[in-house]
């Protein structure tokens, strides 16, 4: 089996990486006009040194974000895939005036979410074009990621605010397919060795025994020992907050494809298990799978966005892709109807509704952002992959 499922994983890796005139002819006309058409929206409103994160704003009517922001790269990453999707030269443009603009991104060093930053933005523009100088933008990139590891802890250190002593969070599992990639190209395995700690680590520690996970967990830099383990945008400490579960689930997914250890297959497996529990009917999650007052509660259509995505790759390499690959199509079915697909200029241009971004902080309740359309056209992408 772990022959096969790597084998498998190499296949779908390059899959998931190849571009074709055939993802033009799989996407109906109506669903690609109605897409272009409400990003035209969106793109009208963008500034020359920012990008659209969120709709409404916090106090504002849009949130706009510069590179320093955590979400800088989806809008790029989202015309990019417009750009496979459509073929229409107008997307590419877009994509690459939204790209270039995110250029000093690259040198940061106080922040872990360089992966969400330039592999989905100049990640995509180098899959898609070649463009040696997006390369070098995404070496560099991974160079300053890697100086946030801490090799006591055997993790990315992900945030610099705050009262911990070495906070990581789930999320960071996403900015670990940058250092893959790093790896490949360079031939130097520094970049992947640090992935595969970090992977190693926050599976050992952040993981209750029903493969839900925490937020985040402070390590002490001493020891390497966890000493705090606590939620940040979940409902509490022990809940189980949506887009963490989904944030860990394609982060082991794509662990799998990049090494084959059959630890991370059964790691996202149990995690895609645990999200498929707690679903409702129309298969999009509850912002937190703990909230009382399910089903009343929020939905989290990102969240639902980024794990139909990885639903869709985990069906390529697990015994159980039947179940996976049905309920992604279930998702992608719910988050492309009305209730949750913005059509005709409403929601500020943007594709999805109804996302949580920070609830504790009563922030983001129910609007637009960004992530939940570039994993939304991403999930596109990979169904029409899969019909071939
Ligand atoms: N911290 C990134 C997120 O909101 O998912």
């Amino acid at each position: 089996m772990k022959q096969i499922g790597f084998v498998m994983a190499v296949l779908a890796g390059m899959m998931f990486s190849c571009t074709g005139e055939k993802d033009q002819e799989l996407v109906s006309d109506q669903l690609k006009t109605e897409l272009s058409d409400q990003l035209k929206t969106l793109v009208q409103v963008i500034p020359d040194d920012k990008v659209p994160h969120s709709f409404p704003g916090h106090n504002a009517e849009y949130g706009m974000v510069d590179y320093h922001g955590w979400t800088s790269g989806f809008p790029a990453g989202s015309f990019w895939y417009m750009y496979e999707l459509t073929g229409d030269e107008y997307w590419k443009g877009v994509a690459i005036e939204n790209t270039v603009k995110l250029e000093k991104a690259q040198y940061l060093t106080n922040t872990h979410d360089l992966g969400f930053m330039i592999y989905c933005s100049y990640g995509n523009g180098f899959r898609i074009t070649g463009n040696e100088d997006y390369k070098q933008v995404i070496i560099q990139a991974s160079e300053s990621l890697i100086s946030r590891f801490n090799p006591v802890v055997g993790c990315i250190r992900s945030w610099d605010f705050g009262s911990w002593q070495f906070p990581v969070i789930i999320d960071n599992m996403m900015n670990l397919e940058m250092l893959f990639w790093a790896s490949k190209v360079t031939g130097d395995p520094k970049y992947r060795d640090v992935a595969i700690s970090h992977a190693d680590v926050t599976l050992e520690h952040h993981f209750r025994d029903d493969m839900s996970s925490f937020h985040v967990v402070s390590y002490d830099t001493i020891t390497g020992n966890p000493i705090e383990k606590q939620t940040h945008q979940g409902l509490d400490d022990e809940s189980a907050w949506a887009r963490g579960q989904a944030w860990g689930f394609y982060g082991y997914t794509v662990c799998y494809r990049e090494t084959g250890d059959e630890k991370y297959l059964e790691a996202a497996e149990r995690i895609g298990d645990l999200i498929l529990e707690n679903l409702p009917e129309d298969k999009v999650l509850y912002w937190d799978f703990d909230d009382p007052a399910i089903p009343n509660a929020e939905r989290d259509a990102s969240a639902a966005a980024i794990a139909a995505s990885a639903f869709f790759e985990l069906s390529t390499y697990s015994e159980k892709g039947d179940i996976y690959l049905e309920v992604a199509n279930k998702m992608i079915e719910s988050l492309s109807s009305a209730q949750y697909r913005a059509t005709g200029g409403e929601n500020g241009g943007f594709l999805l509704k109804h996302c949580v971004g920070h609830k504790p902080a009563n922030r983001e309740i129910d609007v637009a952002l960004n992530y939940a359309d570039y994993y939304y056209l991403e999930a596109l992408k990979r169904q029409k992959d899969l019909k071939k």
